[in-house]
């Protein structure tokens, strides 16, 4: 798949702009700003002044005026002692500082600088803050509210908008690339992560079809994350009495894995080593593989029936497995939320959900608003569907896009697929320094 860095900077229509990228969209926005916006230049310091309630009103020469607290500027003083120059991690203790500390001397330095002298250790210890780092750190007193949290996360700004996808728009810029071309080069690498980050899933073709080669593509980027499944898992047609409907020909509907763990895996891949040519055969075999984008469908259902988008995001749900003797058991709403409203996780998965607990009144709702979200869900026009054939891997976003399977006649298929997780975090760590470069050497 070919791609253009315009597709990266410039804001997409391909699926209507969703609450869910509402974040990031704004991350893009100062993305596009810091490059290319002169007035993006940090002010410099008019004056400094001393205000009531130990704080300090530091205006810039731009007129915005920001008040800074005596205890935050001290717990951030940039100084070797507090900083350790090397690591940048913090050496101050921060609970054991005077919540009272008052400078003794405050003033703008020759070098343009807010410079305190603090009343502690007989006024020998001085703070210097440059005016860039007071206006950056500055955005949520300016502003009054906590939106600034990300002003640290430098790298965060390069990575693109999410894209919500359904079939039409999945399928007219499919997300796939050759084995070769993502492990021999860096920039296969970054763009096969990008079309992860993306859309949630990315599809690799020509793997060999060695047994354990998903480890190869993982290391890649990250590594295995280990689970009570082993180091890989595979989906095979062995069913052994009591250890999961996966390993029989039944079909899987659309579910995201584990969500009975304490945090579900965020990154999942599943490698094809065998599987019946559906070419070859004058009927379908089954056992095709389908995908569909929960952000988008949250999306469609806060749009369209924010009542029933209220009872998922609200409602606890139990999700538990035992499995040879071991029992894990967790509880989340099937659509979590960040403070913005944003949805950031998808639970869904009806084998592994318990009996609803909750008061009579939610009941009905609560099988109303599921019923809603799975119709739109398993709506084909909402799902990527296709047979993958020996040599496909696809990974996709476990907390984000729901996958699910067709059922198959195992007597007749031979079906063979190689799993893992990855903590997806990791994943996007490698994707954003693979950026990082990549935008350096434009
Ligand atoms: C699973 C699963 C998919 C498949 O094992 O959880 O979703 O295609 N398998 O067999
Ligand atoms: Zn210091
Ligand atoms: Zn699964």
């Amino acid at each position: 798949m070919s791609m253009r860095l315009s597709t990266v900077l410039v804001k997409r229509t391909v699926v209507p702009l969703l609450q869910t990228s509402r974040a990031l969209h704004t991350r893009e926005k100062s993305l596009v700003s810091v490059r290319a916006d002169p007035a993006i230049v940090p002010p410099s310091l008019m004056s400094v002044l001393p205000a009531h309630h130990l704080t300090t009103k530091v205006i810039f020469d731009t007129h915005t005026t920001a008040d800074f607290k005596y205890i935050w500027l001290r717990d951030n003083c940039q100084c070797p002692k507090c900083v350790d120059p090397s690591t940048k991690q913090k050496l101050v203790d921060s609970p054991a500082l005077d919540l009272n500390i008052k400078p003794l001397s405050l003033n703008i330095n020759g070098e343009g600088k807010l410079e305190i002298t603090w009343s502690e250790d007989a006024g020998t210890h001085k703070s210097e803050y440059d005016p860039a780092w007071l206006f950056k750190y500055g955005q949520s007193f300016m502003q009054n509210n906590f939106a600034s949290d990300s002003a640290d996360m430098d790298i965060m700004p390069l990575r693109p908008e999410f894209e919500l996808w359904d079939r039409t728009t999945i399928w007219s810029s499919f997300p796939e690339m050759s084995y070769n071309e993502m492990m021999e080069s860096d920039s296969g690498l970054r763009q096969w992560l990008d079309m992860f980050y993306k859309y949630g899933v990315a599809v690799l073709r020509g793997v060999p079809t060695e047994a354990g080669k998903i480890v190869d593509v993982v290391k890649r980027f990250a590594y295995v994350k280990e689970t009570q499944y082993g180091h890989i898992f595979d989906v095979i047609n062995k069913p052994v009495e009591g250890s999961h409907l996966a390993y029989s020909g039944v079909a899987l509907a659309h579910h995201t894995d584990m969500n009975y763990r304490e945090k579900s895996p965020g990154m999942q891949l599943l490698h094809c080593l065998k599987a019946n040519d559906p070419k070859m055969s004058d009927s379908d075999p089954g056992g095709r593989s389908f995908f569909t984008d929960g952000f988008r469908i949250a999306s469609w259902l806060e749009e369209n029936e924010p009542a029933a988008f209220h009872v998922l995001t609200s409602t606890p749900i139990r999700f538990s497995i035992k499995n040879e003797g071991r029992q894990y058991s967790a509880l989340w709403p099937i659509l979590c939320t960040n403070a913005e409203g944003d949805v950031t996780e998808v639970h869904y998965n009806n084998r592994t959900m318990k009996p609803l607990q909750a008061p009579t009144h939610v009941v009905t709702p609560f099988y109303h608003a599921y019923k809603l979200f799975s119709d739109k869900l398993r709506d084909p026009a909402s799902c990527l569907e296709f047979n993958m054939v020996p040599g496909d891997l696809v990974a996709f976003n476990n907390r984000r896009v729901l996958h699910g399977r067709t059922s198959f006649d195992a007597t007749r298929v031979d079906r063979h697929l190689q799993g893992c997780y990855v903590d997806i975090d990791e994943a996007f760590s490698k994707y954003d320094s693979l950026q990082t470069r990549f935008y350096r050497k434009l």
